[in-house]
Order: C-alpha cells, then structure tokens, then sequence
C-alpha cells in the first residue's frame, strides 16, 4: 500500500516536470530562441530561425501566372527552386482588408473583425474607409487577433514592414520595429523600388520582411484580368522580380531566406463585354429608408432605419442577380456572420452580375465619381474561381520543384510562425493541408512533440498506478 502511494508520487512528480517543460517550450519563447536573437545573425546549429521574406502582390489571380509563363523570367526561376501551391481559396469577403488580416492573424474575418474595406460601428458611430487612413488608423477596429508582426516582436524577431496593412497601429501596445502602414503606391516602379529595400534591411539584423504591392491589382481593376495592360503588368513585376533575384545573389542572401510570394484575393473581368449586368441598388430600395450602405459592387452591407428593416429586405428579396440575407440568415459557411459589426442586411451577388451603389446620396459609401460607368474588374465574390490567388515560395524552409495541392487563406499565417520559429496563436488554418510543402518542423516543435508525447505516455502510467484496475472489487 505505500509502495503504490510511493509510486503514484514519483509518477505525478514525472509528469508535473514534463507538463511544465510543454507548457514552457510550446506557450512561450524558448530560451534558446531569444538567446539567438541576441547572439546575432549567423544561423549555426539547430533551434535558429531563418529569415522570412513575404511579398504580397495585390489581386494576383491564381492563373496569371499559369497564362503567361512563356513571357516571364524571374517566375519560372523562381519556381523551379521552390513550391507552389495550385491555387489559394480566399475568405470572404475576398476583399483587401479582410484578406490582409486573415494572412496575418490566421483568422476568419468573423473572428479578427475586419469584414469589408469599408465599415460602420454604430455604437461608437465611427467609419472604416479602406482610403481614408485616418479612420483605418483607430486602435479600437484591430484589438480582435494578434498579428503575425507583433507575435515575432514579442518573441525578439526584428520586423520591417512596408505598406502593409495597418502595421503602425498598435495591437496590445506593441507595435513592430520599423513599419510603414497601407498608403497608395501605384504604378510599376514602387514595387522595383519596394523590392529594393526589402534586401537591404535583410541584410541588416531583420529577421522578418513583409512588403505590399498593389500594381497588380490597380491594373485589373481599371482595365480588368483580360487585358494587355494587365499583362504588362505582369512583366513589370517578373522584371521587378529579376532584379531582387540578381541582387539576393550578389549580397550572398540567396540560400538564406525564406522567401513568400503571395496574393490576397483575384480579379473578375466585369467590363464591357464581359457578360456582366450591371444593376443599381436604386431600382430596389429607398435611399430614405436606410441609414448607411457600405461599399457596392460584388457585396455590400445595409444599414436600414429599424422601422424600415423588412420594408428594405422585401424590396431585395427574390430579385435576379443577387441574394440578400438577413443579418441571422448569412450562411455559416461564409464565417462572417458572427462579429458585432456585421449589419443587418447582406447582398452578395451572382457571378455575372456587378450591382452599383446608391447614386444620389451620401450615405453611400464609397461614391463612384459619375464619370466611371464600368470597372474593368473586381472582386468580393464568395466561392468563385476567378477569386483565387496564389502562394509561391522558395528557401531552406521549403522543398524544391513542388506543385502542391490548393491551400487556403487562413492557412498561410502557421507557416509563417512555423518559419520564424514562433508559437502559432490560435488560428482557423490546417497544419495538414501545408505541411507536405515544407522540409522539416522546427526544432522547438520537435522537443514539443517529443514532450507531449512523453506527458501522455506518463498520464497513461501514472492512471495505471492510481486505479490499478477493477479487479481488487
Ligand atoms: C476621413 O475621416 C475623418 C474621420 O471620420 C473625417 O473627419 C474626414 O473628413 C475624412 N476625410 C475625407 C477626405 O473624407
Ligand atoms: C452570361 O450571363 C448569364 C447571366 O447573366 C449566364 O446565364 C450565362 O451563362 C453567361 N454566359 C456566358 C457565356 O458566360
Ligand atoms: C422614398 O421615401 C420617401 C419618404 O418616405 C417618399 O417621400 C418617397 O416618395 C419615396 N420614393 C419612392 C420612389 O418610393
Ligand atoms: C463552391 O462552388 C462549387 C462549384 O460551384 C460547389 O461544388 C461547392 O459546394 C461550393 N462550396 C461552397 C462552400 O459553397
Ligand atoms: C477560428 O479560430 C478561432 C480562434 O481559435 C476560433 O475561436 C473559432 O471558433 C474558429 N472558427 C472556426 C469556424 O473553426
């Protein structure tokens, strides 16, 4: 009998250390890791971290590159070298800032809080403009899901972004080393010039990278996915491509970097010619009636006064071209529904159709300018083809000469983690659906694995010594 309690102790005891070493490996920053931070950048040894590269190219759909191949250069060299996923499925709203967040926190737009380019928070009676930084700029819209820039801060990885996203606001008080939030910058030479100083503060102590273009994107959706402007567009970033490839050669930073090409969201053509009716929300509902409506085009969301709620929904119902949902209706599928700012009535259109906003009133947000009668593209489409984008990537952490399987947006965001060598916060993505791209784990979550496996062998024992078994009644 005291043998057994004896044993029981030992056991717990066993197991108290193991848990206690998962709880410190896989939860917080491994001595090691900070220590390597410290210790500068040479990577020696296992348990060091590389460094990560991630471009995001704007609107780049999925075939771009598949359609053009034989014109580009710096793609195919660089593919040849790395891997690439068939396609990436987009969230939806396959919008930009939607799609942005998801990239860096890992989550559906329903859990980060970023659900359109354009939002309304009633109770604080406070605007999101995707064009208007003053209003994206708020703390108050970014506090729902820590993003990747601010993870690596915590865990000692120097982070330099350029143009992305809202980087400059701070998530929980932190905010990373250098960064230059989302502001316009079009037209072919500021990705040239964006890739450029990418590698030089790669070559400082920067451990993370992430820089934005939106060529791509601006071109289709002036001039749409089809057209040969948007072909040249593609040169112009395989040229841009070129020269950051010549010039990770000569500083020697090559076979170093961990290096992602990724898009957010593709393009639909829409122009004239296109197939595409164009309907305005005008035919269908009262601009009295409502309050607020938020962006048009692929999916928009209505504000309608509460008395007028029905009398709004009915004048949508049933019509062709597009479906509308009640705030409780919206499909759990869309992973939208469920955030404070979703409002109370959604219209998503059908693929063939573009649906213009109120013309005559401000409480239409964005107004188009009365000179521009079609786009050439867009997007915001849930489940469509032409919505996918890409994810191309190269470097130690990657195998080489893969084509892999078609990924999703929320999945991208543990591979970054994975590359930095950080802990994942909690996310939607899955750990199976990327892992065959990658040449090995971490070594922190190797000894993670290895502990929690121990921990669960010793939970098993110390059972099996606490109630030996029913055989004793
Ligand atoms: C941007 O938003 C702020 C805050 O809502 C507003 O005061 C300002 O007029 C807006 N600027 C433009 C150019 O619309
Ligand atoms: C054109 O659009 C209509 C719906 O507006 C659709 O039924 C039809 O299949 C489309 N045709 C082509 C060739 O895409
Ligand atoms: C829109 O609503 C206003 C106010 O209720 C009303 O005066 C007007 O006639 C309505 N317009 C249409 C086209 O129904
Ligand atoms: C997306 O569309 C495809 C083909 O139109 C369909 O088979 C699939 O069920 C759809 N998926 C979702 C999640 O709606
Ligand atoms: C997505 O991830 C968040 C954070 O872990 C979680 O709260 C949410 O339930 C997940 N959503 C789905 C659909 O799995």
């Amino acid at each position: 009998m005291k043998e057994a309690s004896q044993k029981t102790c030992d056991v717990f005891k066993l197991c108290l250390a193991v848990g206690i070493t998962v709880t410190f490996l896989c939860d917080f920053p491994s001595t090691q890791a900070a220590s390597d931070g410290d210790s500068g950048n040479e990577e020696k040894g296992s348990g060091t971290h590389q460094k990560l590269l991630i471009i995001m190219l704007d609107g780049f759909r999925w075939d771009y590159y598949k359609s053009q191949k034989d014109e580009l250069i710096a793609f195919p060299v660089f593919l040849q070298d790395g891997v690439q996923a068939e396609w990436v499925e987009p969230i939806f709203p396959s919008l930009s800032y939607p799609c942005w967040t998801t990239i860096s926190t890992g989550v559906y737009p329903e859990v980060h809080g970023i659900i359109g380019n354009y939002m309304f928070d009633l109770k604080k009676e406070a605007m999101f403009d995707i064009f208007n930084h003053s209003t994206t700029r708020m703390e108050h819209w970014w506090q729902n899901s820590e993003p990747l820039w601010t993870t690596a801060t915590r865990h000692k990885r120097k982070t330099f972004l350029r143009y992305w996203s809202r980087c400059d606001v701070a998530f929980d008080q932190i905010k990373p080393d250098t960064c230059s939030g989302f502001t316009e910058a079009r037209g072919a030479a500021a990705i040239k010039e964006t890739l450029s100083v990418a590698v030089e503060n790669l070559q400082k102590d920067y451990d993370l990278v992430m820089v934005y273009s939106e060529h791509i994107d601006n071109v289709g959706h002036k001039f749409g996915p089809e057209s040969p402007e948007l072909k040249q567009a593609m040169r112009d970033v395989d040229s841009a491509l070129s020269d950051f490839l010549d010039n990770m050669l000569d500083t020697g930073l090559d076979e170093k970097v961990n290096i992602v090409i990724l898009g957010d969201h593709g393009m639909k053509g829409v122009g004239e010619g296109s197939n595409v009716t164009y309907l305005s929300l005008d035919d269908y509902i009262n601009a009295s009636d409502v309050y607020k409506v938020l962006d048009r085009g692929a999916v928009f969301a209505i504000t309608p006064y509460a008395k007028r709620l029905e009398q709004v929904y009915e004048g949508l119902k049933g019509k062709e071209g597009f479906d509308v949902y009640r705030r409780e209706e919206i499909p759990e599928h869309f992973h939208y529904k469920n955030n404070r700012l979703v409002q109370d009535i959604l219209v998503v259109a059908q693929p063939n159709y573009f649906i213009r906003g109120l013309a005559q009133s401000s409480k239409q947000v964005p107004r188009d300018p009365a000179t521009v009668q079609y786009w050439g593209g867009t997007h915001g489409y849930p489940n469509m083809t032409e919505m996918r984008t890409i994810f191309f990537a190269k470097g130690p952490g990657f195998k080489k000469g893969l084509v892999h399987p078609p990924i999703q947006l929320v999945d991208v965001y543990q591979i970054f983690a994975h590359l930095l060598d950080i802990p994942a916060r909690p996310h939607n993505g899955s750990w199976t659906r990327v892992s065959g791209m990658l040449t090995s784990r971490s070594a922190r979550e190797a000894v993670c694995d290895l502990c929690i496996i121990i921990f669960t062998m010793c939970l098993t024992l110390f059972n099996f010594v606490h109630y030996p078994g029913t055989m004793h009644t």
